[in-house]
């Protein structure tokens, strides 16, 4: 049984559909025909990917790295590394990085310079969520679905503790 508090619902799942739908139809715009490369931020983003791939109606590859930065529990460790690297070769490719939540920036901040260095063509950061009160280091979102107030979410994809990633509205869990 879970020893975690009951998550309250802040963003429903029909607000995520809605706000999915304008995101894919904002990169539909930029990569129609260009083929680009969707790299999914593990575990967090894979529902997210899951759902704005099925709307992007043209050729695009995913790929999928994880990258370890939180121990357990709410704090990241700002301590990043490459858990499980990718399959694609990055340069000269069109790469949108998939990320759940930028919280301090830290990883994202770390992924896009790991990723800066293989030579893509080009490389942008699509987030469903930004919690902008935490940033320890700046970090240009290209398309965001929500801002976010400073409380520990779940749900979606996110987890606590890798609890509650299944639930299918985000929530909160103070
Ligand atoms: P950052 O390095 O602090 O920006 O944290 C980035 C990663 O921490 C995200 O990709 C999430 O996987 C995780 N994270 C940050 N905030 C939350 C949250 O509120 N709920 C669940 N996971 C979070
Ligand atoms: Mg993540």
């Amino acid at each position: 049984m879970s020893s975690q508090p009951k998550p309250r619902i802040l963003l429903t799942r029909d607000e995520i559909e809605a706000a999915v739908k304008r995101l894919a139809a904002e990169i539909k715009k930029d990569y129609y025909g260009k083929q680009p490369i969707l790299i999914c931020v593990l575990k967090g983003s894979f529902m997210f990917m899951a759902d704005l791939i099925r709307l992007l109606d043209f050729p695009l590859e995913v790929d999928f790295i994880r990258l370890s930065s939180y121990g357990r529990g709410r704090e990241s460790s700002g301590k990043i590394k490459v858990v499980q690297g990718l399959r694609s070769e990055v340069k000269g490719r069109d790469v949108l990085v998939i990320e759940d939540i930028v919280d301090t920036g830290l990883t994202i901040s770390f992924l896009l310079g790991y990723l800066r260095k293989k030579k893509p063509a080009s490389l942008k950061l699509c987030a469903l969520t930004d919690k902008p009160s935490r940033r320890r280091t700046p970090v240009t979102i290209d398309y965001l679905g929500f801002t976010v107030p400073n409380k520990f979410l779940v749900g979606y994809g996110l987890d606590l503790d890798e609890e509650f990633r299944n639930l299918p509205d985000i929530c909160v869990v103070e």
